[in-house]
């Protein structure tokens, strides 16, 4: 057997990587490290906890001495590192939360493989991280695998801070490592403070649809089980020392996007065109809001063959579908401490 390390597989990206890993690979044990903190929930792992191949450990990987001790125990084939702080506005409220998981945490996850690995040989450390570390781009260009790093918020600039180690620890210390560095991620399970799960939420409950600014940042969109696709492709066939951009070739306008979103949502809750649109309300900007992002996607699907396997209309249908299946899912992850958080967005 296989045995396979995920980090922050109780969350959004975490959970879609796990299942899809069960589903394909019978032959590996699974185990799934996370702290739960306000965006891990189990809830999104229901389906599979009775998987024989599937453990859950609850541990903070900041938390070195524990991690140490696990690799020693366990002795992992592999490790996928998804375990992050991972909403930019929340890291502009609180950067040290973020220094402390994604970088620190990071490192002793690297210092747990080094230290316990007694051959790199057939071993592999992923680290799963984001485009966001290229910083912005203007109304051209797309980043490729060559891009310096100019990380804006303190969310990418942790993000940027670990890819750096990751390799420094390739480069100093061989130890066999791959990253990947994704755009952004829609689909089920995201936790509803991103911008497409809030706004759903929002149509749902007749609330307003916070746009940051005059709406004219650009995000490339991808549907998360493509992006567990194409994890599963770079964890299996990627090089050593690697880098390889993901991204879906579909570059969206955030008022265009919540446009879009709104008249799905009117179409699908039965209500009169242009009702949702109504809600929409410009607010204050985001400190440092990147204008742009969009990735070059070629080597990835050059060197590994990944295409995108649904359009941007199909994924969106998908994700709303399934919110509007799952208000339990929602209502659980919104009760409690988060409701407190979002009365602290930047309302003008
Ligand atoms: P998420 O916030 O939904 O989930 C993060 C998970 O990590 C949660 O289950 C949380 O409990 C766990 N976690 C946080 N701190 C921890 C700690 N100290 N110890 C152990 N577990 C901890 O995030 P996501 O959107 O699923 O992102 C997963 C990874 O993918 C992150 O590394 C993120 O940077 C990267 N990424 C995300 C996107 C996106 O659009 N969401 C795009 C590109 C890359
Ligand atoms: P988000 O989902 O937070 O992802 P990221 O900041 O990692 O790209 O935001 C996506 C875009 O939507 C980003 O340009 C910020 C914008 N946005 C809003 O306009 N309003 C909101 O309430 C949120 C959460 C985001």
């Amino acid at each position: 057997m296989h045995k396979l390390l995920i980090t922050g597989g109780a969350g959004f990206i975490g959970s879609h990587v796990i299942r899809f890993f069960l589903e394909k690979y019978p032959n590996y044990k699974i185990y799934n490290l996370d702290k739960l903190t306000y965006a891990g929930n189990l809830e999104n792992l229901k389906d599979i906890e009775e998987n024989p191949n599937y453990h859950f450990i609850k541990g903070d990987i900041v938390d070195a001495v524990f991690i140490q001790d696990l690799f020693n125990t366990e002795q992992f084939d592999g490790v996928i590192h998804l375990a992050a702080e991972s909403h930019v506005d929340r890291s502009i409220s609180n950067p040290l939360e973020f220094v402390m998981t994604n970088v620190i945490g990071t490192v002793n996850l690297l210092n747990a493989a080094k230290a316990n690995w007694n051959s790199f040989d057939g071993k592999r450390f992923y680290h799963v991280s984001t485009d966001e570390v290229y910083g912005s781009l203007g109304q051209t260009g797309l980043f490729t695998e060559k891009t310096s790093y100019d990380p804006h918020s303190p969310y990418s600039a942790s993000k940027a801070s670990s890819d750096h180690f990751v390799r420094a620890y390739n480069d100093t210390y061989g130890l066999p490592v791959v990253i990947s560095n994704c755009s952004n991620n829609y689909g089920s399970h995201q936790f509803p403070e991103k911008l497409i799960p809030l706004c759903i939420n929002n149509i749902k409950h007749n609330k307003s649809l916070p746009i940051y600014g005059d709406g004219k940042y650009t995000r490339d969109w991808l549907w998360v089980y493509d992006h567990a696709r194409a994890i599963d492709m770079v964890y299996h066939r990627g090089l050593d020392g690697e880098t390889y951009n993901i991204g879906g070739f579909n570059e969206w306008q955030n008022i265009d996007l919540v446009r879009t979103l709104c008249t799905l949502m009117d179409k699908k809750l039965g209500r009169a065109k242009g009702t949702s649109e109504k809600l929409i309300t410009f607010v204050k900007d985001r400190p440092g809001h990147d204008l742009r992002y969009a990735i070059d996607a070629n080597k990835i699907r050059t060197h590994l063959g990944f295409e995108p396997s649904v359009n941007f209309e199909e994924g969106l249908e998908k994700t709303v579908d399934w919110y509007l299946a799952n208000e339990e899912w929602l209502e659980h992850v919104t009760s409690g401490s988060y409701k407190n958080y979002y009365k602290t967005q930047y309302t003008s």
